[in-house]
C-alpha cells in the first residue's frame, strides 16, 4: 500500500495517466479494460481471468469514479468494472520489452513434425493401449506420432490409475506437481478452484504457464462419459506461430520476445513464471508455445504494450477459429495425449458427467525416447 499512498493519477482521452515514486505511465483505456480486478473480472480466489478482451485495441474513455482503493468504471457498452490501487500500483515501472526475436522459417526440433494449420489437416494415428505397453515396434510408432502430430488418441484403455501409470511409462514417468501425480479430472472434483474443474466452455490454452518447466505432455484417460458436449479441442500452436510469422513478421518477433508472466493461486498455493508466447532456440526458430489467457498476470510494456498486445490478441483469436481445431469425443476407455509445448487445448461446454484420470509427463523425455528408439 506504501506505493498507492505515492500514487497520482488523472483520466485523459487517452487513458489514466499514473505517477508513483518516480515511475510513470498513460495506461491507455484498451489495457485498463483488460487488467480490471473486480470479481466480475478475475476470480476473487484463484486469481483467474473470467473476461478475455481480445481484439479491443481501441477503447473508449469510460465514465470513472475514483475511491481510495479503486477506480470504478462504466463503459461505453455499458459494463461496469473496476481496477484497484494496488494492481495500477504493480505494473510500474514498466516492464522491459526485451528484444524483439525475429522467428525464421522452420522449428528448432528436428524435423520430423508435421504442422497441421486446420482440424482437416490432422490425421493423427489411433492406437490400442495393450500394444503401446507390449510391443516395441507399436511403442516406437506411438511415440513418434506425438512428435509428429502434438496429439494422439488411445483405445481400450482400462479403468483406474495403472493403466494411466504404464501407458506414461511407455515414455517416461508420471511427473508430479500440485495436482499429484496421477490426478483426477472432474466437475465434481473439489480439491483445485482452477476453470478446468467447471462444466462451462474453455478457451484454447497451454497448461503450466505459471511453472518454470511447464508440463511437456499431458495424458488423459477417460473414466466416465454420459451427457452432452464436453469434446476436447486442439490446435497446433506450432502452425499458428508460423501463420503469424507469414502474416506479421514484427508482432511474431514480439511474441517471440515479451516474456508473458502467468500465475496460479489458491489456498495454500501461489506459482509464478514467465516466458515468451513463442520461445525459439538461438537461431530464432520455433521450439515452444505457451499461451493462457486466463493465468495471464498484469504487466504494462510502455510504448510497445499496444503492438504486443495487438499480436497476442491475433494469434489468440486466431487459434479459437473452430477452424484450427481438431476434436475429441470422449467415452469411456479412450485416451489423448497431446504435447504440451506445441498444442494447446481447450474444452466445449458440457452436461452429464465427464470423468478422467490424467498426468503430466516431462518434454525431456518424449525427446530421449525418440533419440533412443532413432539409434536403436
Ligand atoms: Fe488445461
Amino acid at each position: 500500500m506504501g506505493n498507492t499512498l505515492a500514487m497520482r493519477i488523472d483520466a485523459n482521452e487517452a487513458g489514466l495517466a499514473v505517477t508513483t515514486d518516480g515511475a510513470s505511465a498513460v495506461l491507455e483505456w484498451s489495457w485498463i479494460a483488460d487488467h480490471c480486478d473486480d470479481v466480475g473480472s478475475v476470480d476473487a480466489d484463484t486469481r483467474q481471468r473470467r473476461r478475455n478482451t481480445y481484439g479491443n485495441e481501441v477503447v473508449a474513455r469510460p465514465e470513472l469514479a475514483q475511491g481510495d482503493q479503486q477506480i470504478d468504471f462504466v463503459w461505453a457498452d455499458g459494463t461496469e468494472s473496476s481496477i484497484s490501487m494496488d494492481l495500477l500500483a504493480s505494473v510500474l515501472p514498466t516492464r522491459h520489452v526485451g528484444v524483439p526475436r525475429p522467428l525464421v522459417a522452420g522449428l528448432g526440433l528436428d524435423n520430423d513434425i508435421t504442422l497441421w494449420h486446420t482440424g482437416d489437416q490432422a490425421a493423427p494415428p489411433s492406437f490400442v493401449a495393450s500394444e503401446i505397453v507390449g510391443d516395441e515396434a507399436v511403442r516406437q510408432q506411438f511415440v513418434n506420432a506425438i512428435w509428429r502430430w502434438g496429439v494422439v488418441t488411445i483405445e481400450q484403455c482400462e479403468a483406474g490409475r495403472a493403466q494411466v501409470e504404464s501407458l506414461a511409462g511407455a515414455i517416461g514417468y508420471v511427473r508430479r506437481t500440485i495436482f499429484g501425480g496421477v490426478w483426477e479430472l472432474a466437475a465434481e472434483v473439489t480439491d483445485h478452484r482452477d476453470s478446468a474443474y467447471t462444466k462451462v466452455h474453455l478457451g484454447m490454452h497451454t497448461d503450466g504457464t505459471y511453472m518454470h518447466d511447464a508440463p511437456g505432455l499431458q495424458l488423459f484417460v477417460c473414466q466416465e462419459r454420459d451427457g452432452t458436449g464436453g469434446e476436447s479441442v486442439i490446435a497446433d500452436g506450432f502452425a499458428a506461430a508460423a501463420r503469424l510469422a507469414d502474416d506479421d513478421p514484427e508482432g511474431a518477433a514480439l511474441l517471440a520476445g515479451v516474456s508473458v508472466p502467468g500465475h496460479y493461486v489458491e489456498p495454500g498455493v501461489d506459482l509464478r513464471a514467465e516466458r515468451p508466447v513463442i520461445a525459439t532456440d538461438s537461431a530464432g526458430r520455433i521450439t515452444q508455445f505457451s499461451l493462457n489467457n486466463y493465468d495471464r498476470s498484469p504487466f504494462y510494456l510502455g510504448p510497445a504494450d499496444r503492438p504486443f498486445r495487438a499480436a497476442y490478441s491475433a494469434i489468440s483469436a486466431d487459434i479459437e477459429q473452430a477452424q484450427c481445431w481438431h476434436r475429441i469425443s470422449w467415452k469411456p476407455g479412450r485416451a489423448m495425449i497431446i504435447n504440451n509445448w506445441r498444442v494447446l487445448h481447450g474444452r466445449t461446454a458440457f452436461t452429464g458427467s465427464r470423468r478422467f484420470l490424467g498426468a503430466y509427463l516431462n518434454h525431456e523425455d518424449l525427446e530421449s525416447v525418440r533419440r533412443v528408439f532413432a539409434n536403436g
